[in-house]
């Protein structure tokens, strides 16, 4: 299949209609593997081990990951089983909201069937316009982001414009453009000077490994930076705005992103730079209003912090930096407060981080959130 040899997104469904197939985005940029998804324990095995990762694209694999449950469903008993493969699905990581949100709606669309072979076609069919949305919105947010670029860009006389970004918001973590990258793409197709600075993104490094490789490959200048680099560049006034991601954000405007984006959202704050995340809308938690106190953080393997993993002599090698007698903690995320965002760049437009201004975009919403 010619997108496996050179793949521009991270997730297709196979030929055959019976499997996925994505990148491994473990072994990125070394190696460009495809692996193959068949079962719903191969799907939470991507999902748990980061193989495929990022928010939207957590949701367009959960989503196929349901059909592939109703796929080996057997004829009698299909929807206890099927229920069942959804809730283990939905388990395999706790921070991303596209996880449920994905499997949720998939289940929903398929749970007026009458027999096996319906769900599989509704479920289907659901997870196909999922993954259309995502790869729209992405679009969509890159539209919004542009103005907010092109206006920076007006006070720069040809002078690049330099958006810091952190761990990878691109298209290997959505589907296509990717949500904080889109305006970036944007921007650097409409002719406006940009550089990139890519927070390295510890302990998994996504940002040197994932977003350096994408900027690359699109011929956007970038310098990959290590994490605790931004403050200085930010005070020095070599960052024009910050632009970041998120794997969940309370209607109220708190953003679950990636360990290290509240630290950004603190300097950009003291510097007066721009702090935007962009998101689609199914990256909205239309329930909590808290998000410091009630957005569950993910805590994964604390090797991931103590083994550091790249290329030597064309192999891809693991080693080991603190003492073997060390203890070490992996917090995955963190939550910025809403007060420190400038604004979300969402597919319906720009809006303040306020309960109100968000609701003002997304009014279907609010009946899901009366308080
Ligand atoms: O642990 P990861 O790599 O799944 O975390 C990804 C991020 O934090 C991204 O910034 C976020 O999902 C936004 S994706 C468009």
């Amino acid at each position: 299949m010619a997108m496996a040899q050179n793949p521009n997104r991270p997730i297709w469904l196979h030929e055959s209609n019976r499997s996925i197939q994505v990148i491994d985005q473990r072994l990125l940029p070394h190696e460009l593997k495809i692996l193959t998804l068949s079962t719903v324990d191969d799907v939470v095995y991507a999902i748990c081990e980061m193989v495929v990762r990022g928010a939207p694209l957590i949701g367009v694999t959960a989503a196929y990951g349901v059909y592939l449950a109703g796929l080996s469903a057997p004829e009698n008993g299909y929807a206890s089983y099927f229920e069942a493969a959804c809730q283990k699905i939905k388990a395999a990581r706790p921070t991303a909201v596209n996880l449920a949100w994905a499997v949720d709606r998939v289940s929903a669309a398929a749970a007026s069937a009458s027999s096996v072979e319906t769900l599989r076609r509704l479920a289907l069919a659901e997870a196909d316009a999922i993954c259309r949305m995502e790869v729209d919105n992405c679009r969509r947010i890159g539209r919004y982001g542009l103005e907010l670029i092109r206006r920076i860009a007006e006070k720069k006389n040809g002078e690049p414009v330099r958006i810091l970004t952190h761990c990878n918001a691109g298209w290997l973590a959505c589907v296509e453009y990717g949500t904080a990258t889109a305006p970036i793409y944007a921007a650097h197709e409409a002719g406006i000077p940009i550089h990139v600075w890519v927070d390295e993104t510890r302990p998994l490094n996504q940002g040197a490994r994932l977003t350096a490789w994408e900027l690359g490959r699109a011929g956007i200048p970038h310098t990959v930076i290590t994490d605790n680099a931004g403050g200085h560049l930010m005070q020095h006034r070599m960052v024009d705005a910050v632009m970041v991601g998120t794997d969940r954000t309370t209607h109220t405007g708190d953003v679950a992103n990636k360990i290290g984006t509240y630290l950004k959202a603190l300097a950009a704050r003291d510097n007066g730079i721009p702090f935007y995340v962009a998101l689609p809308s199914s990256t909205f938690d239309w329930t909590l209003e808290d998000g410091v106190q009630q957005i569950p953080i993910e805590e994964r393997n604390p090797e991931e912090v103590t083994l550091v993993q790249g290329l030597h002599d064309g192999k891809i090698f693991s080693v080991r930096v603190p003492p073997e007698t060390s203890p070490a903690a992996n917090y995955a995320f963190d939550v910025t407060p809403a007060r420190l965002v400038t604004g979300f760049i969402t597919e319906r437009g720009v809006c303040n981080a306020t309960k109100e201004s968000i609701l003002s975009l997304f009014p279907d919403k609010i009946s899901k959130n009366s308080n």
